[in-house]
């Protein structure tokens, strides 16, 4: 039989990407062994380090600041971070949606605001993915208000045929076609944040 997913009532309450985002009804527990590797470790290494050189040269001479978006940035901006050979610091922002049903402006809401300001600063907004769209619109549109000197999107993985709204990064590891994954970072329900490639989630998850 196949995996049974539960419906997650999505449209009526915030789900918060921060804290726990699917329970208390977890979905069954699929080994992660069990799913086919979109990129391996070795690829992952390669993509952020080549992205981390882009980045050094594009800002040679400056300091910058990324911004990563909890949970699933954590990852690989703590790999960015490193692969960067300009002076940076780190902040972090957290957002609740609404789900990827819903188009509505209003869709994506602040829970946790950056520690430091970024006025005339060079930032970067660090996301997993950029699916829809709708999160890093909202974020770009509230980190400007703050008025940093520039500010410019790294995503792991770009899935443009999903997208809602225009937007697009400037750094990418990865284009990926419409499949839900998972590991470096990305999960679902909260799990597999700690797999360390990238894996095809077996079905898509209901609502995505
Ligand atoms: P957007 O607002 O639709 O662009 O949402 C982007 C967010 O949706 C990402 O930061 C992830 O948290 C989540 N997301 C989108 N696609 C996937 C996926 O394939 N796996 C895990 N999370 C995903």
């Amino acid at each position: 039989m196949g995996h049974v997913f539960l419906r997650i009532q999505r449209a009526k309450s915030p789900v918060s990407r921060y804290s726990t985002r699917m329970s208390p009804s977890l979905p069954p527990y699929v080994a992660p062994e069990t799913m086919d590797v979109l990129f391996s470790t070795a690829q992952i290494a390669e993509r952020v380090k080549a992205i981390g050189q882009q980045i050094s040269e594009d800002y040679k001479g400056h300091s910058i600041v990324l911004i990563g978006v909890l949970k699933g940035a954590a990852i690989f901006l703590s790999d960015l971070a490193r692969s960067i050979e300009v002076d940076n610091t780190f902040d972090f922002v957290a957002v609740s949606s609404y789900g990827r049903a819903r188009v509505s402006s209003g869709a994506v809401k602040l829970i946790k605001d950056i520690d430091n300001p970024i006025e005339g600063k060079h930032v970067i907004i660090v996301e997993d993915i950029l699916d829809t769209g709708l999160t890093l619109s909202y974020l770009r549109g509230l980190m400007l208000q703050h008025k940093p000197a520039s500010l410019k999107i790294a995503t792991c993985l770009d899935k443009p045929e999903r997208r809602l709204v225009p937007i697009e990064a400037d750094y990418v590891c990865f284009q990926i076609p419409n499949r839900f994954v998972i590991g470096y970072g990305m999960d679902y329900a909260e799990r597999y944040r700690g797999v360390a490639d990238i894996r095809i989630f077996p079905e898509t998850p209901p609502g995505h």
